[in-house]
């Protein structure tokens, strides 16, 4: 059954989302390592009612290092480190991070997320990828990353071990006893003993089970290997989709094969991105738009593109010419899919093409007034393409603001979103069930 309610995350960057945001006038250009900034963002979106907020993550800087001056790619925190502050000065908000299965050990990341857990009340969530970078690679003694099979299966193993190692300690394991000096009762405490084709892993953790059972388990990969494994294993799937119709066949396709799990549909949320450029006439905001794509550098525009749809080198095209065909991408298969869909369905110039997937790197962007925004948010939800969305702000703080003040409220009058939380984890707040502990019987 559908949901009532949608679900609605604050994708944060330090500037926003937009190629360009940091050099619009109105964008703070030094949000990257500004914890003030960050936690007014935080408070501006929770006072919003949001699910959560998330930051994604890369492990190396994007883009190479002559494009990188353009960007803010290298001023950026550690999203784990930044969310325990965060943790700090919240009440009710998620708390979501990507952390990488290929350039990471599973014992490790069940235990940084299990910190966040505790830290935070209940709303820590691990958005899963496996990276999708050469450049990554070389920061941990490979010369190419992981091949794209390779690394779904990877990472297919270690969210199990991750989920294995969230169960070290049935919930009520830790009595704390002074008298009989018994800290925790012994067999409530289960070893693990991974020993399989790409993880050896004996466990326990040493921190207790976290308040939510498991951090929200969500998935960003929405290749095929990226799709069987959401079916299996995630509650949550971030998306871009261009279209109505490719986000409704996407949701389709990705609730159908639950069943298979012995899964229900609503055991997993599907939450596209969409970029709102919101002004308080349409023309402003068309114009708000205009303002920040005249701001992209063409080889910082080509560089994004030619990264993102599998690392080619694109330079010696005309750029007033079509896409090239390209060979299947061994970074991310489905964002390549995307972008050269939209280049043939909207026969698009390379220069045209890149300067559509500035605002938002291929996720929707829609442009007008809070109420423009909110009729598109509404139809994707009740037309059965979304149960929430992923909120990505062109640049910030404003359009975060613009978001809360502007389009919040009418999603409430509507009945859409929450006036106001009813839970205090993020589970409660996505209405995902709390996993019990496998040992517990
Ligand atoms: C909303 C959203 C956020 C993402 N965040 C990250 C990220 O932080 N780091 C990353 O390496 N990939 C990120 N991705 C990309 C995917 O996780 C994945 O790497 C990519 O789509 C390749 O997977 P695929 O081949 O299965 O499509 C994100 C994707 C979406 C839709």
């Amino acid at each position: 059954m559908k949901q009532a309610q949608m679900s609605l995350g604050a994708f944060l960057m330090s500037s926003g989302h937009h190629l360009a945001a940091w050099r619009h006038p109105r964008a703070w250009s030094g949000g990257g390592l500004d914890f003030q900034h960050f936690k007014k963002l935080t408070v501006s979106a929770e006072r919003g009612k949001f699910d959560a907020i998330f930051f994604a993550d890369n492990l190396a800087l994007m883009g190479s290092p002559e494009l990188g001056q353009y960007t803010t790619a290298g001023d950026v925190f550690d999203p784990l480190v930044l969310l325990s502050g965060l943790a700090a000065v919240t009440e009710r908000i998620g708390l979501v991070s990507t952390v990488s299965t290929s350039y990471n050990e599973p014992y490790l990341l069940a235990r940084k997320f299990a910190s966040l857990d505790h830290l935070s009340g209940g709303r820590s969530g691990w958005n899963l990828v496996t990276s999708a970078t050469d450049l990554e690679a070389l920061n941990f003694g490979r010369e190419q990353h992981f091949e794209h099979g390779d690394r779904y299966a990877r990472a297919e193993e270690f969210i199990d071990v991750v989920t294995g190692l969230w169960d070290s300690y049935e919930d009520e394991a830790f009595v704390r006893d002074k008298a009989s000096g018994v800290f925790f009762q012994p067999d409530k405490l289960h070893v693990l003993n991974h020993k399989g084709e790409h993880y050896r892993v004996r466990g326990p953790l040493n921190i207790p089970r976290t308040p939510q059972g498991y951090p929200v388990l969500i998935q960003a990969g929405s290749s095929e290997p990226g799709k069987a494994l959401a079916a299996r294993t995630a509650e949550v799937v971030f998306t871009a989709q261009q279209t109505l119709g490719n986000a409704q066949a996407f949701y389709a396709d990705v609730k159908g094969r639950l069943a298979g799990y012995g899964r229900r549909p609503d055991q997993l949320k599907i939450m596209p991105g969409i970029s709102p450029v919101i002004g308080r006439t349409q023309a402003e905001a068309e114009d708000k738009y205009q303002q920040l794509q005249d701001l992209v550098e063409p080889r910082v525009g080509l560089g994004l593109l030619a990264g993102m749809a599998g690392g080619f080198d694109l330079s010696g095209y005309d750029l007033d010419g079509p896409l090239p065909e390209l060979p299947l991408s061994n970074s991310m298969q489905s964002r390549q899919a995307l972008f050269i869909d939209l280049a043939r369905r909207e026969n698009l110039s390379i220069r045209q093409l890149y300067l559509k997937i500035a605002g938002a790197r291929g996720h929707h962007t829609v442009i007008g007034t809070p109420k423009t925004i909110a009729d598109t948010l509404e139809q994707w939800f009740v037309e059965q393409a979304a149960d929430g969305f992923n909120i990505m702000p062109p640049f910030l703080p404003e359009g975060l603001d613009d978001f809360v003040e502007g389009v919040v409220p009418l999603l409430q009058q509507r009945g859409l979103f929450r006036q106001e939380y009813s839970g205090t984890t993020l589970r409660e707040h996505l209405g995902l069930e709390r996993p019990g502990n496998r040992y517990t019987r």
